[in-house]
């Protein structure tokens, strides 16, 4: 394998790097050192250098099944050649309502309908949207009102930074939608430090949805949006009981649970979703990322029957819910997805990371005793190293981390200074010993 510097890859007059505007990157950084990606096949990307760079982040959470794989590329080629784009309003194409069924098929029992969009962000949007329509076509237009989570991560759009709670992403947008309140986080070190498997404190957290009914009243709630497993601000696994507690005051209520499900959804905690694994079921989830691998960009809604049978009245002619893109249902993207789902099904996938998660468990928590370390989380195929940060210097620790397992051949991914390795659900015993392995000499070796 060659070993020539990261930093090897400087661009032709004719393609400087200056016109690309990168997102969530820091531009200048990266401009003055880039890590450049060229190709990619299986559990590894190639860099422009010629490094083979071990994927332990599937990409960004979405390359489920690997890179390049056959079912799925071929899939997209032949579709592009038969059906390129098909308008998206009051047309309709055969793979669409074909992969809308798939989904509905293999999402948990009672979501039953599937609404298309091109992104985890705007599967959000959606979902808000379809919470507040849908109280209004009951007659209670008055449940405006929708609840997130501190530490939550909904995408970026208006939508979903006003129900999510990443500070940085929020703070510099204005003020977001109005009337959106939030529950506590349940990241509590102090009580749940090295835990393995789910943390034992946490579940009376719920019940901050009592507070803000008490506050706001019931009657003006439309839905209560959390991811399960909290991914993008360091997997916070919820804690023992707390999301049957929420499920159940939402009952009471009669307010919509939304489980954001982009990134736990298609295989990534041993079961298809997050809600078998938990055995709780939302009213709406969201999807994105998994849903096609990666490959094409897609987003899709997952709605109850009570739901969408709301909306299913008034004269036949008229549309139901005002509300699509373009791109809803791109025919690459239903034919990636329906390749997706076959090679996941095909090669147990969506099931894998339950048989795998006791090794990569105890990978994670071999790094325990390693500098700076703070606390390990596991479950599935998804782990976090929670790093001491520097006095002064949040997220530098971790950023140096980051460089350093690149230029050691392996990709992480950090957010503030907390590691989260979230592999291609393929990835082998051999691989996770790698990953580990290089993960404790970069973390022996940065400041
Ligand atoms: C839980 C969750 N929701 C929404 C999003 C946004 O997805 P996208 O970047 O596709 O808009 C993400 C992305 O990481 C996510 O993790």
């Amino acid at each position: 394998m060659p070993t020539s510097n990261v930093a090897a890859f400087r661009p032709a007059a004719t393609n400087n790097l200056d016109a690309f505007w990168m997102p969530f990157t820091a531009n200048r950084q990266f401009k003055d050192a880039p890590r450049m990606l060229v190709s990619a096949r299986d559990m590894h990307y190639v860099a422009a250098d010629g490094r083979k760079i071990l994927d332990g982040t599937a990409g960004l959470w979405c390359v489920n099944a690997g890179h390049g794989r056959p079912k799925i590329v071929e899939a997209v080629q032949r579709q592009v050649a038969e059906l390129d784009y098909a308008p998206a309003f009051q047309m309709g194409h055969p793979k669409a309502f074909e992969f809308a069924s798939r989904l509905a098929a293999l999402a948990p029992a009672g979501l039953d309908h599937v609404f298309f969009a091109n992104s985890g962000s705007e599967a959000v949007d959606t979902a808000l949207k379809i919470a507040l329509a849908y109280h209004r076509a009951r007659g209670e237009g008055q449940r405006v009102r929708l609840i997130g989570r501190e530490r939550g991560y909904h995408g970026v759009g208006f939508g979903g930074i006003s129900v999510g709670g990443m500070v940085a992403n929020r703070r510099t947008f204005g003020l977001g939608l109005p009337g959106v309140d939030h529950l506590r986080h349940t990241h509590d070190p102090a009580r749940n430090a090295f835990t393995r498997g789910l943390p034992e404190h946490g579940a009376e957290l719920a019940d901050d949805l009592e507070r803000l009914v008490a506050l706001h009243g019931a009657e003006t709630i439309a839905a209560v949006i959390v991811e399960p497993l909290a991914g993008s601000t360091g997997v916070l696994l919820p804690p023992q009981g707390y999301l049957e507690r929420l499920r159940a005051i939402c009952d009471r209520h009669g307010i919509l649970l939304i489980f954001d499900e982009v990134i736990t959804g298609f295989g990534r905690l041993g079961a298809p979703f997050a809600s078998d694994r938990f055995g709780v079921t939302p009213d709406i989830m969201t999807t994105a990322k998994g849903v096609t691998n990666g490959v094409v960009p897609m987003g899709a809604v997952l709605a109850s029957e009570a739901i969408y049978k709301a909306f299913m009245s008034g004269p036949e002619h008229m549309i139901e819910l005002f509300h699509g893109y373009t791109y809803s249902g791109h025919p690459l993207a239903c034919a990636a997805g329906l390749a997706t789902l076959d090679t996941y099904q095909e090669e147990g996938l969506l099931t894998r990371a339950a048989r795998m998660e006791k090794q990569l468990e105890d990978a994670a928590f071999a790094l325990q005793d390693l500098p700076h370390v703070i606390d390990i989380r596991a479950i599935g195929l998804v782990a976090a190293i929670e790093l001491e940060p520097i006095e002064g210097e949040p997220s530098r620790r971790a950023f140096s981390a980051f460089l350093k397992a690149f230029e050691k051949g392996l990709m992480i991914r950090t957010t503030g200074d907390i590691i989260a390795l979230s592999p291609p659900l393929i990835v082998s015993e051999a691989q996770i010993d790698e990953m580990f392995g290089t993960l404790a000499d970069v973390l022996r070796e940065i400041g």
